[in-house]
């Protein structure tokens, strides 16, 4: 980025905004000189006393001439007559810029008078930045950093003006957007507009009331917050609300038909509409400002966070482990495509599966809920899914993406699946290929088959039958939902078994899936029938407890009613394969799912080769199995599984760099890892040294160097741990109660 540098800039006008740019191009030395031009006297002299301007001019003309940058930062009404004013002092390659909320009304008072030919030089903007402060004292240097600036140049503008009035902005701190005139007056009367005529519209109401005092004294926290921009300017709002007239009445429209929806469903009693329009207003509200801020969505969570771990210790206690992630997706998809009403109990509150559930209701579905686990879903069926109004933000949610991809393609609407930064590098051509195939429109514009994920509606869908190239429930899943909408049978065979929740489910909304050796098949055109779900403890966050207690002396840990799907129970086989004393009691079935309550305590566990069948049903649970790994006796050997590098981190290469620096020897192999581990006949000597692990922001490396810790000489620190919100939102706390305190810094 370039630093702009200006001869003379001429201010005409130098409230808030004039008199911060100019302090701004004071201090960081843009220019030789500073003029201003003002109507009233008194903010001249204070621009003079305050060192602001270097010179200053009643008439604006005499403050342009010379000028190479004249920004224009008066009331937006005012344009015509000032641009009337200064057109024959300024110079011909002048660069003209203004501050003005509206845009509109700008390019076309200077159109009035220079004519359809404006000058190259002319760049209109606006910063999105203020305050209800206003006047050349209020100005601050810094009023423009970390906010928006809307550049909106004209076919007329010359690039090398637009270049340098973008840097005069990068210059300011501000992050420099361009868009046409039409959308930058229709957005703000929506974003900005709107929401100050309402303030301003509301403060009215109650002041005219005869009871007003009564009224203020008693208006607390939601009249002081809905209204502190009543507090703004009332002529700049004026000459806005004029300015923007047809933008401004087009969202009071909206509006005002928004007010009028809501009364009916009040009058009418209507408290499932109601409350729908209430829960996804507020979930969006939240929604919104993590898209905006690329965070995952839990408000308690910051990308900054930390684990320290003392190092040493056991595991002891009954443990209730939250519900389990894949099976809590699955359920907000089918109970919100299905007819009637769903509760799910045991929902996992974790970042991922809200995604999913937030995707839903911006596609028009009710959902009551997560409190305690419990979800009600007021299902739309098949038929009834709403175009949500912006894109589809999935945070680091894979399965979200890739069994949506499946729903989304077969509606009547367009929809874009966007996430964080971890899951735009994820692969997502494995699920558009296949529903290619199918009919669906749908690309991936990441620069290698990755997101943002764009699906064209209304595009018909045919059955298929396809051979999975590689081992992935989310790929069969994503398939096999859209196979609901298909024409004709769609089979899926897998190369070796992966998790079957979704055939579980659908089963359990009373839609037939046939299973037939390694092929699932189903046949689109059936409905899905509301039901009761319960979610059962997640096996893939109850590992890190087994792992914890085998490793460390005197643990003894029972995790309650968890999931042992056997598409998911290759951690407990290659534990007992290494050795590990776990029992299973009090088997049961729970919503269509096995649970058992798992009992495991500390063992001498030694390597082995780990069988290559065993790896799609621990997928998630490696990290986990190489420290176990790393605490046996003898080499541990992992193949065949190159899904991992393509997880929420790559797995192999992030694992082998933690392992390493705690003092493990370990080979990162294509497709696994080799392990020397570190364990001791009869004994349990102190297998890792302390120190700083990067997780990589992927939650399940935080969680499993937590893990390390038990067997850990010295203190382990590891670094960007706020991920373990998207799938284990209350693991602190149960290691807390386990015996294993963690410090957790933001
Ligand atoms: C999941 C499938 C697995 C797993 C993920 C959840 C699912 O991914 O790693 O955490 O819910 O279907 P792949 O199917 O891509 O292996």
């Amino acid at each position: 980025m370039g630093q702009p540098r200006f001869e003379k800039v001429a201010f005409i006008g130098l409230g808030l905004i004039g008199s911060s740019l100019a302090r701004v191009i004071r201090e960081r030395q843009l220019a030789g000189c500073i003029a201003a031009s003002s109507r009233s006297q008194t903010t001249l002299d204070q621009a003079l006393t305050l060192g602001v301007a270097d010179e200053v001019h009643r008439d604006p003309a005499d403050a342009v001439r010379g000028a190479d940058l004249v920004v224009l930062a008066m009331p937006v009404c005012a344009t015509e007559a000032v641009l009337t004013a200064i057109r024959l002092a300024l110079k011909p390659d002048a660069i003209i810029t203004d501050v003005g909320s509206t845009k509109g009304n700008v390019v076309e008072a200077a159109k009035a008078v220079f004519g359809e030919q404006l000058p190259a030089g002319f760049v209109p903007g606006h910063p999105i930045a203020g305050g209800e402060k206003t006047g050349v004292t209020a100005g601050k240097v810094d009023l423009f950093a970390h906010h928006k600036v809307i550049l909106t140049p004209l076919e007329s503008s010359d690039p090398e003006a637009v270049r340098r009035v973008r840097e005069l902005w990068q210059a300011a701190g501000a992050e420099v957007l361009e868009m046409p005139v039409d959308r930058h007056d229709a957005i703000l009367a929506r974003t900005s507009h709107l929401p100050h005529l309402l303030a301003f519209a509301l403060v009215e109401q109650l002041a005219a009331a005869s009871d007003n005092l009564d009224i203020f004294r008693y208006a607390a926290g939601g009249f002081r917050d809905f209204t502190r921009i009543a507090a703004s300017d009332p002529l700049m709002w004026h000459d806005i609300f004029m300015a923007n007239k047809t933008a401004v009445l087009d969202a009071l429209d909206g509006f005002t038909q928004q007010a009028a929806a809501l009364r009916e469903r009040i009058v009418s009693g209507d408290s499932s509409g109601l409350l729908g329009v209430l829960g996804r207003a507020q979930a969006a509200r939240e929604h919104f400002t993590h898209m905006l801020a690329k965070t995952p969505y839990m408000e308690t969570t910051s990308v900054s966070q930390q684990f320290t771990l003392n190092g040493g210790g056991s595991l002891r206690g009954r443990l209730h482990i939250p519900g389990d992630k894949s099976v809590s997706h699955r359920s907000i998809m089918l109970g919100a495509l299905a007819e009637g009403v769903t509760q799910v109990s045991g929902f996992l509150e974790g970042e991922d599966a809200l995604a999913t559930l937030q995707a839903f209701r911006d596609m028009g579905v009710v959902i009551e809920g997560p409190k305690n686990g419990n979800v009600t879903i007021h299902g739309v069926g098949l038929n009834g899914l709403k175009a949500p109004a912006g894109a589809l933000y999935m945070g680091n949610s894979g399965t979200s993406m890739r069994l949506l991809s499946g729903i989304l393609s077969a509606q009547s609407f367009d929809t874009v699946l966007t996430g964080d930064p971890s899951l735009t590098k994820r692969p997502m051509e494995r699920i558009a290929k296949p529903l290619r195939l199918m009919g669906a429109h749908i690309q991936s514009t990441g620069e290698r088959g990755t997101p943002p994920l764009s699906i064209k509606g209304n595009q018909p869908l045919t059955a298929i039958h396809y051979d999975l190239p590689m081992a992935s429930a989310q790929v069969k899943s994503g398939i096999l939902l859209a196979a609901l909408w298909a024409k004709g049978t769609t089979s899926v065979s897998e190369p070796e078994p992966t998790r079957d929740h979704t055939e579980r489910m659908l089963q359990a909304f009373g839609y037939p899936v046939s299973v037939n050796g390694n092929i699932v098949s189903v046949t689109g055109g059936g409905t899905l029938t509301a039901t009761r779900i319960q979610v059962p403890a997640d096996i893939s966050s109850a590992a890190f407890f087994m792992v914890g207690a085998a490793i460390s002396p005197n643990s003894d840990v029972t995790l309650l009613q968890v999931g042992i799907n056997p598409t998911r129970t290759g951690v407990i086989e290659i534990l007992r394969q290494m050795g590990a004393d776990i029992q299973l009691e009090n088997e049961a079935m729970a919503g269509g799912e096995p649970v058992a309550d798992i009992r495991i305590r500390s063992s001498q566990l030694k390597g082995i080769n780990i069988p290559e069948d065993q790896v799609p049903l621990a997928i998630d649970e490696f990290p986990v199995l190489f420290i176990a790994a790393a605490c046996a006796q003898g080499r541990t050997v992992l193949t065949g599984a190159e899904e991992l590098r393509v997880k929420e981190s790559d797995r192999i290469q992030v694992m082998a760099d933690g392992l390493h620096l705690l003092g493990i020897d370990c080979t990162p192999t294509p497709d696994g890892m080799i392990i020397e581990g570190k364990g001791q006949p009869d004994s349990w000597p102190e297998v890792f040294a302390g120190g700083q692990i990067e997780s990589h922001h992927d939650h399940r490396i935080a969680m499993s160097f937590t893990m390390a810790s038990l067997r850990s000489s010295q203190p382990i620190h590891i670094m960007g741990t706020e991920t373990v919100a998207t799938s284990f939102p209350n693991f602190t706390l149960l290691c807390q109660q386990a015996g294993l305190p963690i410090q957790v810094t933001e």
